[in-house]
């Protein structure tokens, strides 16, 4: 696949089939994963891969419980714009992520892969989303999709305990990401332009460009 496809096309895939993953594309994917720099090189980081039927469920329950606790924390405002017959865009995509995510939320346990990764000594956690995000582009090359989750961080205790991670070695969970097969299609992910989030030289001067439709699509 082409690197570019991949970058333009691996985006937030919550809708996926039960069917399992097999190990060779498990291997590639983190193969791929552990690749992706660090600082000082440290690889300070363990991954996980969590397919057991009871794990999942246990750790379903524990999503369901966290993004209940999302909405009605970090996200109430943006709730209540979207439950609201607001058309304002950003209250129109709050609404389809509410939706996709709340199939996450129906249906954890039937993730047939989840992805976990750990990093130790990295407050900004600057050294395990290259790796994390390298996993995603990777599984995009398999035609896996995935999503970046961080919320089960709301019940974190629980989340090691389930999974047997040592509590008191500094380990950090900074991603779980749930894969499967797609059951929609892949899209190019709709962003701000760069012409809004880019500046050339000095803070809030004209990049120099307009790039109003993306520079990648299917057909080209
Ligand atoms: C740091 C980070 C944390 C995220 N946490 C969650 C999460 O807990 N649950 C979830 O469903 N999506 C989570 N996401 C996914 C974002 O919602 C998603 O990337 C964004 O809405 C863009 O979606 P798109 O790529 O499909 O356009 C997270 C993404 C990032 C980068």
């Amino acid at each position: 696949m082409d690197i570019r496809e991949a970058l333009y096309t691996t985006r937030a895939m919550r809708r996926v089939k039960p069917d399992p993953i097999p190990e060779d594309v498990q291997m590639r994917i983190l193969d791929a994963a552990i690749r992706a720099p660090s600082g000082g090189n440290n690889q300070n980081w363990r991954f996980m891969l969590v397919d057991d039927p009871a794990k999942r469920e246990q750790l379903g329950e524990l999503y369901k419980v966290c993004i209940d606790l999302l909405w009605a924390t970090i996200y109430k405002d943006k709730m209540d714009d979207a439950e609201s017959d607001s058309t304002d865009p950003e209250a129109v995509q709050m609404r389809k992520i509410i939706k996709s995510v709340g199939w996450a939320q129906d249906n954890f346990a039937s993730y047939p892969l989840l992805l976990f990764a750990f990093d130790r000594n990295d407050s900004s956690g600057g050294s395990i989303f290259p790796a994390i995000w390298s996993a995603m582009l990777a599984a995009r090359a398999e035609d896996v999709g995935s999503s970046l989750t961080s919320v089960l961080a709301f019940k974190n205790s629980e989340t090691f305990e389930i999974l047997g991670v040592p509590e008191d070695k500094g380990w950090k969970m900074a991603a779980c990401i749930p894969m499967g097969y797609p059951t929609g299609t892949w899209g190019v992910a709709e962003r701000d332009p760069v012409h809004e989030v880019a500046y050339r030289n000095t803070w809030g001067d004209d990049v120099g460009f307009v790039i109003d439709e993306p520079l990648w699509s299917p057909e080209s």
